[in-house]
């Protein structure tokens, strides 16, 4: 998504934010582990990679793609295992039933993989050298086997994950927490609180108990027949970092182990390359609008008929429109310009950008937040239609679906959001109450990656909640025994009274019998 320079000017931004912190007190050698990761995903972790590094500990990271450091205290690896052919998520954007079952198919042969190739199979047997294992929570159940018997952090880069969350003891209440793909306006209704927990007791028993987890089990099984169960491993999870904020979402209950470090890749804008700044400026006081789908959903993949839309709906708005497209297209108006790389945040921080069109995924949704552009949702799939609502929910920007789509209401949307100052007002104001924290979430994550290192795993964050079942912390046996205590002492005391009774009764009636 961004280019090397741009990560290097990050980095200088970096090591200018950090610094707060005493130095570390030793050198540590950290493994992050997110092999089965999106782009997306593998960005949230990059600040903290760098600033882990500046100080001076040795990250290794086992993802899929390189050359995204040149950091003398990073080493990246990749595995190299061939993506199973991406499906259309354009096709599966109504499907979510298809879209979760891919992974069903996806990960266990990865797991049956991914130990044979053999930069993975040394870098797990040298394992016992590094002090701590970050691990991208979601899709990487295949590299529990690093976590046995060491320290380790969960990163849930989606944002809320109550399955994770559960796992330490803390489990979210359905009736106001969303789940991880939608969102609904508060209070929930009774219709959406039953939905909310339904659908979040379902994915779990389908994630974890009864389809996804157990095939990747057989296949590690198959390969470590002496390691512990993969969600006895999990159990042991020292802290959560949370790509969450509750500035930027809804205030969670957290235990100690729950850090929120939400939103640590963004960062002030940089200057930008000439071309675009002169394109963005020469626009004038109509503004520009931005416009790109993210990573995982190339806009190239795009049906055509919804393609043509957005050009045609172009050609008729004053602004100008900057819209990352990876291929060709031909009879673009004057206002469009098309290419395949931007920086982002860059474009974002601009002034004379008025509105984003976006997929509206975790990270995008922040970075518009952070730098204040109203947005326009146009969501796909996965956490999109949560961040959407959620985007709308505080008019912060509007919401259209793809199967409504016409080229006027994409001139509509676009035109009310510019022209109605409400949408502006409220993202400037949350974009405030976002970077108003007392440290920068980066080094909030830094301080508490030292410090599960410093104190071997940090057991005093365990939640003993962590050890119940849950038919033990939803308290049913105790309420089960208040019943039966209620019931029993019901009976007694009838029993009782009855004696009772029958003893007064009987002497009145002996006493009546005498007279
Ligand atoms: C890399 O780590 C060493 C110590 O291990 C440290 O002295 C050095 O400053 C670090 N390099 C950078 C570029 O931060
Ligand atoms: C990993 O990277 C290789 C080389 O770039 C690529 O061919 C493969 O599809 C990638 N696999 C995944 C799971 O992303
Ligand atoms: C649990 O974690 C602690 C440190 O965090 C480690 O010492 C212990 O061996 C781990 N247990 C298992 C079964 O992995
Ligand atoms: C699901 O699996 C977990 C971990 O193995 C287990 O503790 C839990 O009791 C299971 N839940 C149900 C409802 O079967």
């Amino acid at each position: 998504m961004m280019s090397a320079a741009t990560y290097a000017m990050m980095a200088a931004v970096m090591v200018l934010v950090a610094g707060e912190l005493a130095p570390p007190e030793k050198q540590y050698k950290i493994m992050m582990l997110l092999p089965v990761s999106s782009q997306s995903h593998k960005n949230v972790f990059i600040p903290l990679a760098r600033a882990l590094a500046d100080r001076g500990h040795q990250v290794t990271i086992l993802a899929n793609s390189s050359g995204t450091f040149e950091h003398p205290n990073i080493t990246e690896i990749t595995h190299g295992i061939p993506q199973v052919e991406q499906a259309n998520m354009f096709e599966y954007r109504n499907d979510w039933i298809s879209s979760w079952s891919i992974f069903a198919e996806i990960l266990p042969t990865f797991a049956s993989n991914f130990y044979k190739v053999p930069k993975v199979k040394k870098l797990y047997e040298r394992r016992k050298e590094f002090d701590l294992f970050m691990v991208d929570h979601g899709f990487n159940e295949v590299v529990y086997p690093f976590l046995h018997e060491a320290p380790f952090i969960m990163v849930t880069t989606p944002g809320i994950d109550y399955r994770q969350s559960a796992v330490l003891g803390n489990v979210f209440n359905p009736v106001y927490v969303n789940n991880h793909m939608s969102d609904f306006p508060r209070p929930f209704s009774l219709w959406h609180r039953f939905y909310n927990a339904l659908y979040q007791i379902l994915f779990a028993l389908y994630w974890r108990n009864w389809t996804v987890v157990p095939q990747i089990q057989k296949e590690i099984s198959a390969q470590f027949p002496e390691l512990p169960p993969l969600l006895e491993l999990e159990r042991n999870m020292s802290l959560a970092l949370m790509n969450t904020h509750f500035s930027i979402g809804i205030p969670l209950p957290l235990l100690p182990s729950q850090v929120e470090v939400g939103a640590m890749h963004c960062r002030p804008g940089n200057p930008l390359p000439q071309e675009l700044e002169s394109w963005i400026t020469g626009a004038g006081s109509a503004g520009v609008i931005y416009f790109n789908m993210g990573t995982v959903v190339p806009a190239i993949t795009m049906p055509v008929q919804y393609r043509d839309l957005f050009i045609e709906a172009f050609r008729r708005l004053p602004q100008r429109v900057i819209w990352k497209y990876e291929g060709e297209l031909e009879d673009v108006p004057d206002n469009l310009m098309i290419t395949n790389w931007l920086p982002q945040q860059d474009i974002l921080a601009h002034d004379n950008v008025k509105v984003f069109i976006t997929h509206c995924g975790l990270l995008s949704m922040q970075e518009a937040i952070y730098h204040a552009t109203p947005l326009l949702a146009v969501p796909i799939f996965a956490d999109q239609p949560r961040n959407s609502m959620f985007i709308r929910n505080s008019e912060m920007g509007e919401i259209l679906l793809w199967e409504e789509l016409t080229e006027d209401m994409i001139v509509d949307a676009i035109t009310n959001i510019i022209s109605n100052p409400k949408y502006k007002e409220n993202i400037v104001k949350k974009s405030k109450l976002m970077r108003d924290q007392p440290v920068p979430p980066t080094e909030l994550a830094v301080f508490w990656t030292e410090y599960v290192i410093r104190h071997k795993g940090a057991p005093q964050l365990r939640s003993p909640a962590a050890q119940l079942s849950w038919v033990e912390f939803l308290m049913l046996d105790v309420i089960f025994l208040l019943h039966l205590t209620v019931f029993f002492l019901y009976f007694i005391t009838r029993r009782i009274l009855r004696v009772i009774y029958a003893k007064i009764f009987s002497s009145k009636d002996i006493k009546k019998k005498k007279e």
